[in-house]
């Protein structure tokens, strides 16, 4: 079992702002088509990272915005981000927790949240790939908070980029001022039990996480 060590509640204080990009070799057009037939017409899959639309009641909900992919789509989009991750890393020290399809129609935007989860410490990473580029259908926004000033860093969205950053760190997007949707697909990373145990050890702070998820 991983047990938080107690120098991490001293050392990485402020979680400070880090994000990576990265190009992801795909078919991005047939991963984007993927996306909105799965919202149009979803299917079963094996991995349920989001529930379909139509099982969202409450269109102000978050998940509303977001579509549970086909496995294909699942699986070619983790496997390619997972071998970026495995570059970083080693292989087999991360696995793809959740990955999902999100779209924003014209006038709509992302509201700010994080990937964290309040009741249990996560050691993880989240990220977002874009299939298209959309000329002001909203960038990519990132907010931290250091020792009470604010930090504010916007991205330039790219078709093909892979973004990466802290599952903990504040992001939105602003409204989609294009006249289509904007598509993306999202996930988290979580660590395995080998890399938890390497961290517990890591008192220089020496594993590339530490840098990857801002906290150093
Ligand atoms: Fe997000």
């Amino acid at each position: 079992m991983f047990v938080y060590p107690y120098w991490l509640f001293f050392y990485p204080v402020y979680l400070l702002y880090y994000h990576s990009e990265h190009d992801l070799d795909l078919d991005h057009e047939t991963i984007l088509q993927e996306v909105i037939d799965s919202r149009k017409k979803p299917q079963p899959s094996k991995h349920n990272s989001r529930p379909h639309q139509h099982e969202v009641p409450d269109e102000h909900h978050t998940f509303y915005e977001d579509t549970n992919l086909y496995d294909k789509t699942y699986d070619t989009v983790s496997k390619a981000v997972s071998n970026v991750i495995d570059g970083i890393f080693g292989k087999e020290m991360m696995y793809a927790d959740e990955i999902w399809g999100h779209i924003i129609p014209p006038g709509e935007q992302t509201m700010v949240h994080n990937h964290g989860d309040i009741f249990n410490v996560e050691i993880g990473l989240s990220w977002v790939y874009y299939p298209h580029a959309v000329e002001k259908a909203g960038d990519l926004c990132f907010v931290s908070n250091i020792n009470g000033k604010e930090y504010f860093y916007k991205t330039t969205h790219t078709k093909a980029k892979l973004f990466m950053f802290s599952n903990y760190i504040y992001h939105f997007t602003p409204r989609n001022a294009s006249k289509i949707d904007r598509v993306s697909i999202s996930g988290n990373h979580f660590a395995e039990n080998k890399l938890r145990n390497i961290l517990a050890d890591d008192v220089r702070c020496e594993n590339p996480y530490w840098k990857y998820s801002g906290r150093m």
